[in-house]
């Protein structure tokens, strides 16, 4: 029977578990950190890997040779919001099938196709934990949900509101981001900023249920997939088109950071807060973005 007393002891055990999560991250947090510095000291020791070896001898992917690339069967394999988990599983390096994906795996894949220290191969394996529902593994699908990790206003699937399959990229939304580039041949990260504030301000004028204005976290994501992109692509057009559009890895790429242990979480954080405090969602647009604002397109 509902009492005062039953509803104490449920306020008392909720309490007691926040506690005991907010114990665990802690931990989790205080064990990355520690590692990451590890990383970060030993990457000022030792040389940059060299061109051809980004990706060790041992791993898939080693000297710009992918596994054979098949683009997903609709309908039937699993596919995320996140172009650098397809494209794995579009080569068979995760599951082709995008299913049952354990979280060592996951780590270890993007860990060495992508450069990454072990600490930002796990913190980064950590954000798919919160779909996890303590299963211990996840279908690439799982992070389609709206506002775990995925978010409004990414640069390759339109807000969920418009599009719920978030698993396909768009490749006219992937063409409107990489013609901000104001060489033409590479992003640099003032023109990632830029279209960033760019991308938001479109969507939170034209999505009636845009849902990153107030939530810091999902913007410092935004910012997070973009440092990575900048770090991992050195913003390279021909190849994140690519990358982007089709998932695939471009036939002899290999990461662009070459540290000895990987990119770290540090170097990770600061490109991504560098880019997150210079969003200006009221900056002054480009001459062809005024244009078509005027014009009333998105
Ligand atoms: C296990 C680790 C990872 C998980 C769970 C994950 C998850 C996600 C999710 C849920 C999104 C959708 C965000 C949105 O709505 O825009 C996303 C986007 C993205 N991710 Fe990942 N990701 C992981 C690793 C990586 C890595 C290693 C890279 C870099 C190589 C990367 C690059 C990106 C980029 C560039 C986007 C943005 C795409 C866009 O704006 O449309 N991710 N990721």
């Amino acid at each position: 029977m509902v009492n005062f007393f039953t509803t104490a002891v449920g306020i008392f055990r909720r309490l007691f578990n926040l506690l005991i999560a907010l114990a665990y991250i802690l931990g989790f947090v205080i064990w990355l950190t520690i590692r990451d510095l590890y990383y970060c000291i030993a990457n000022l020791f030792f040389p940059r890997r060299h061109v051809g070896s980004v990706v060790p001898s041992d791993h898939r992917g080693h000297g710009g040779v992918w596994p054979e690339f098949k683009a997903p069967i609709q309908g039937s394999d699993s596919r995320s919001p996140c172009p650098a988990l397809n494209a794995l599983a579009n080569h068979d390096i995760l599951p082709r099938s995008g299913k049952h994906i354990g979280y060592k795996q996951l780590s270890h894949a993007i860990q060495h196709a992508y450069n990454l220290a072990p600490s930002l191969a796990d913190q980064l394996t950590a954000s798919a934990y919160l779909l996890d529902h303590g299963r211990g593994w996840i279908d690439l699908q799982d992070l389609n949900a709206l506002n775990v990790v995925q978010h409004d206003a990414s640069f390759t699937r339109p807000d969920i509101a418009f599009c719920p399959d978030q698993s396909v990229p768009h490749p006219d939304l992937v063409d409107k981001f990489l013609s901000h580039a104001s060489n033409g041949k590479s992003l640099s990260l003032d023109d990632i900023v830029y279209y960033s504030g760019l991308r938001r301000a479109e969507c939170k004028r034209t999505n009636g249920q845009y849902s990153m204005t107030w939530s810091f976290l999902h913007q410092f994501f935004g910012s997070g997939n973009c440092a990575l992109m900048y770090s991992i692509f050195g913003g390279d057009v021909t190849d994140l088109r690519v990358w982007l559009i089709e998932e695939r890895f471009p036939d002899q790429w290999e990461p662009k950071n070459r540290e000895a242990f990987g990119h770290t979480i540090a170097q990770a954080m600061s490109t991504s807060l560098t880019i997150e405090f210079n969003i200006n969602e009221k900056q002054k647009l480009r001459p062809e973005d005024t244009a078509a604002h005027e014009a009333g397109k998105p």
